[in-house]
């Protein structure tokens, strides 16, 4: 198994180019089921991504990877598709599960393995299948599958999500949009890779309109040969903010959109980190005078849920006590033992973490334990004293496009091995 031995308190300095979202590439990816030929710019290829191809091509459809790794096409002329995601693939990568709405919604069936257990939370599916029922779909669950069909096709109706969900919003959709009349969906998810999700659709010529956490949907797509960017990874943005906040002489975060961060941006300011953000770039620079805060992580546009872990690390060089309360994920604090053993002082109780600082860090041997645990493992290690050894590194490499050459480029002391 892969380890990253990383060695601490390097001053960073360079430019870092932002890759497309995992989380949009991903219904999107699962959207081009219900077209001909597609064609997904910007697409981060980390392993997710590939794993996801990799179950389109267990359906039947067919990619082409371009050559500078810069885009996919993704062709669906398959007469004879397999309207099943198996569990091998479903349970390595949870969005597998999101095959499950277009492929009721063009074939009239699906068969998707159950996702199973997660380092994050139960994480069910119950609301993804409360969608799909809605929209009238007959659903059963055997032998670890949902086994979903729509013999006369799905009907467009009107509900509403008795919790924010984001996969399950984008399920709901992306089986609308095959349905027959006009679908309302109340208490939806409207995180920006949603609405990167509907302007795919839309460019396919779905009408979608999202007014708050209502999004109305009617059916009228037509396959077509068309070509769609995805937006920015903003959580890798963020990620690398924090990064730079808490070690960069001047860090450049390029290729980004700062309006999917607004919320981070407002934090990461009352925190005291400096920055100077352009019209398609940030600039960051190490802040020595971090004041404490308290946050908690909500559906967008709150403080996301995946930039907790990544926080905390620059929560740990605040003056004074600083709190985050986890309110998406039930289990979600797995780095928090880790980053003790590299010398941080957290408590958690009642899924809020309570974190003193400032408070020096030292390198440790640490696991990582899911994708932004991960990252905040490697966040601590850079502002560590000597060495850190990460364990279980291939968490990082599912979400995280060439991380280290990113950070290598940029003066970090960083080794595969
Ligand atoms: C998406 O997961 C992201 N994954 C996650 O990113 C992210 O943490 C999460 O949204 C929240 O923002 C992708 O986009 C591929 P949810 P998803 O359904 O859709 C509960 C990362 O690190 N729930 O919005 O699975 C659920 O247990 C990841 O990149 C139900 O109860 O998240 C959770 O408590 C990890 N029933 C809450 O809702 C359901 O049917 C929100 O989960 C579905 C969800």
């Amino acid at each position: 198994m892969q380890k990253l031995l990383i060695d601490g308190k390097k001053t960073l300095s360079g430019s870092i180019n932002i890759s497309g979202s995992k989380n949009s590439a991903l219904p999107i990816l699962a959207a081009t089921i219900l077209n001909n030929h597609s064609t997904i710019k910007n697409i981060p290829f980390v392993n997710d991504i590939l794993t996801m191809l990799n179950l389109l091509k267990f359906i039947g459809l067919k990619y082409k990877i371009s050559k500078n790794k810069n885009f996919v096409e993704v062709i669906n002329r398959n007469k004879n598709i397999n309207t099943v995601a198996p569990y091998k693939l479903v349970k390595t990568m949870r969005a597998g599960v999101l095959v499950l709405g277009p492929l009721l919604a063009k074939y009239k069936k699906a068969k998707v393995s159950l996702p199973g257990g997660c380092a994050i939370g139960t994480r069910p599916v119950d609301l993804h299948l409360f969608a799909l029922k809605k929209l009238g779909a007959k659903i059963k669950i055997k032998n670890g599958y949902i086994l979903a069909s729509a013999k006369n096709g799905l009907k467009g109706t009107k509900f509403k999500f008795p919790k924010i969900s984001v996969g399950a919003t984008e399920n709901a959709i992306l089986a609308a949009v095959k349905a027959k009349g006009v679908t309302i969906i109340e208490n939806c998810a409207v995180e920006p890779e949603i609405r990167d999700l509907t302007n795919f659709l839309i460019k396919l010529g779905a009408k979608i309109k999202i007014n708050g956490r209502k999004i109305k949907i009617e059916s009228s797509i037509e396959e077509k040969k068309l070509s769609h960017k995805v937006i920015c990874d903003r959580i890798e943005l963020g990620t690398y903010l924090i990064g730079g906040a808490l070690t960069a002489n001047k860090l450049i975060l390029n290729n980004i959109d700062s309006s999917l961060i607004k919320k981070e941006i407002s934090i990461l300011k009352k925190m005291g980190v400096k920055m100077t953000i352009g019209k398609n770039n940030i600039m960051v620079y190490k802040s020595n005078n971090l004041k404490n805060i308290y946050i908690k992580t909500d559906p967008y546009p709150g403080f996301p849920t995946d930039l907790q872990a990544q926080i905390i690390i620059l929560m740990t060089q605040a003056k004074g006590l600083s709190k985050i309360k986890e309110s998406i994920f039930e289990n979600r604090f797995m780095h928090v033992p880790e980053l003790k053993r590299m010398g941080a002082k957290i408590e958690v109780h009642n899924n809020t973490a309570y974190i003193y600082g400032p408070c020096a860090l030292t390198g440790a041997e640490v696991m990582a334990t899911d994708l932004r645990a991960s990252v905040s493992l490697v966040l601590a290690a850079l502002i560590a004293e000597k060495r850190t050894k990460i364990n279980r590194i291939y968490h990082l490499d599912r979400g995280y496009q060439d991380l280290e050459k990113k950070l290598i480029k940029c003066k970090a002391k960083i080794k595969r091995v």
